[in-house]
């Protein structure tokens, strides 16, 4: 299939996009504007350029960081849900499962109560305009240590809001190995929680053996280094615990994965191990979902048909309900055909 005739098809295809982080969806415009509202002086070409200039996961998360540094107010949540609405039409995503990080804003003083209002009300807004459903994951985050993710559980439990349904646990992963967060996990299980946990991308197999068995995560994110480790592959398969991986950003931040042809998704999918396709970080690594699956067609060779099984298993391992999984599979076979 040509590029053209292959993004028109896959944008008709109703799928869900389970890995991506709401920050990380903001458009250059956007960053600009808030750097204005910020500053009170424009952002230079040259600025942008610098703040897209790392070279591995650490370098990765410190311009998040910076671009989280950008806010000034609550309601400047406002621009990213737009972008993120457009995002989402873009790629003919019909349901997402989207994480924020809330340290960063926290330390500036924002009143998490009025986020999660803003959240809500965005939430609301994009269901309305455009049909498509997003709910949202706390990022408790490994990049601040134990007592800050513990701090950030609090705040989640004591400000239950429609459309949060758990947490996940990003940031620097060398930094903040899987095993030290347990205690929080713990207690989101307790809460009812969905938990899902990044691994596997910065460090080995280990972090995602204790993202499963310590962690008790519902789903690893990216989880590539899965592939050093045949009985670890062999146990995801088994229960069936998805891997959310994002090729992109593993090309970006390099550690393992040094082209997108050496990609390990390729195996994982012959081997049974569940994947669901994402794209992280797109504003960050230049990849939407559409971008994604044209890379798995063209580097590592996925038929239309594995294409079809990964778009069933973008909802079959989401955290919807069964008869809303069954409701969005049954409109991707209306639309395949
Ligand atoms: N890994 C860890 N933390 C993150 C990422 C990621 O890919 N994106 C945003 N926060
Ligand atoms: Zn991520």
């Amino acid at each position: 299939m040509e590029k053209s005739e292959f993004y028109t098809f896959l944008k008709g295809i109703p799928k869900a996009e389970l890995h991506i982080h709401i920050e990380a969806v903001m458009s250059k415009d956007t960053i600009k504007k808030l750097y204005l509202k910020k500053n009170g002086v424009e952002f230079s070409d040259a600025e942008m350029t610098e703040l897209f200039n790392y070279s591995d996961l650490n370098g990765f998360i410190a311009a998040f960081l910076k671009v989280q540094d950008l806010f000034t107010s609550v309601d400047d949540f406002d621009l990213i849900f737009e972008d993120l609405k457009n995002y989402l039409l873009r790629n003919g995503i019909a349901y997402c499962e989207a994480f924020f990080a809330p340290s960063a804003f926290i330390k500036k003083g924002f009143s998490y109560a009025e986020m999660t209002k803003n959240f809500q009300k965005n939430l609301k807004k994009i269901e309305e305009e455009t049909g498509i459903k997003v709910l949202l994951m706390g990022d408790v985050s490994r990049t601040f240590g134990l007592e800050n993710a513990e701090n950030n559980f609090k705040m989640f439990s004591e400000n239950p809001f429609e459309g949060f349904i758990g947490i996940g646990l990003g940031g620097a992963e060398s930094k903040g190995p899987s095993k030290d967060f347990g205690p929080v996990f713990e207690k989101a299980h307790k809460a009812g929680f969905h938990a899902v946990a990044h691994a596997g991308e910065d460090c080995g197999p280990e972090s995602i053996w204790d993202a499963i068995k310590i962690c008790k995560a519902e789903r690893i994110g990216h989880g590539i280094t899965a592939s050093q480790d045949e009985e670890l592959m062999k146990y995801l398969s088994e229960n069936k615990i998805a891997l959310e991986v994002c090729p992109t950003s593993n090309v970006f931040t390099k550690k393992y994965v040094k082209a997108m042809s050496e990609h390990p998704v390729r195996q994982f999918f012959d081997k049974k191990v569940p994947v669901v396709i994402g794209t992280d970080d797109p504003i960050f690594f230049g990849v939407e979902l559409l971008d994604e699956y044209w890379n798995l067609y063209t580097d590592l060779k996925f038929t239309k048909e594995e294409f079809k099984e990964l778009i069933m298993n973008s909802f079959d391992y989401s955290f919807l309900s069964p008869s809303d999984k069954f409701t969005f599979k049954n409109s991707v076979e209306d639309s395949w055909k």
